[in-house]
């Protein structure tokens, strides 16, 4: 058994507000995260997929499969948007990099079947790092 992990790269703006909070609450829960026209951020997303190696082939993971469904499912959908604004996964939940990673997680999940037609690879993980020192991890087995 095989983890492969594909890096992927986007840039995305958002602004951390609640509506059920009050403008001090706001402040206080988000700080600067909270300024009105929000922050841009260089996100990596991780994605890691387990997977047995392929007699034939060799590999665990049909990378170009998973470069697909991801920039069908993800990129394209994120790179160079504002979350807030441009992207309606969230409903009424804060664009956190948590509720990115969830919405993501949920994404590929849902299509994940349609793109690799076998029992394997599966899901295993997906990471985002929002910045160097902000990493957000999400076990794909705990995710409906
Ligand atoms: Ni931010």
């Amino acid at each position: 058994m095989f983890r492969v992990t594909r890096r992927y790269h986007f840039a995305a703006s958002h602004r951390l507000h609640s509506e059920v909070l009050s403008e001090a609450e706001n402040w206080r829960v988000y700080g600067k995260c909270n300024n009105p026209y929000g922050h841009g951020h260089n996100y990596v997303l991780h994605v890691s997929a387990l997977g047995l190696a392929d007699k034939v082939a060799g590999h665990a993971v049909n990378v170009p499969l998973l470069d697909g469904l991801v920039e069908r499912e993800i990129l394209k959908h994120l790179d160079h948007r504002n979350l807030n604004a441009d992207v309606d996964w969230f409903g009424q939940e804060v664009p956190t990099t948590e509720n990115l990673g969830l919405a993501i997680c949920r994404r590929l999940k849902r299509k994940w079947r349609e793109a690799f037609a076998d029992d394997w690879p599966r899901l295993d993980r997906v990471c985002i790092e929002e910045t160097p020192r902000n990493i957000f991890e999400i076990d794909a087995g705990e995710i409906e």
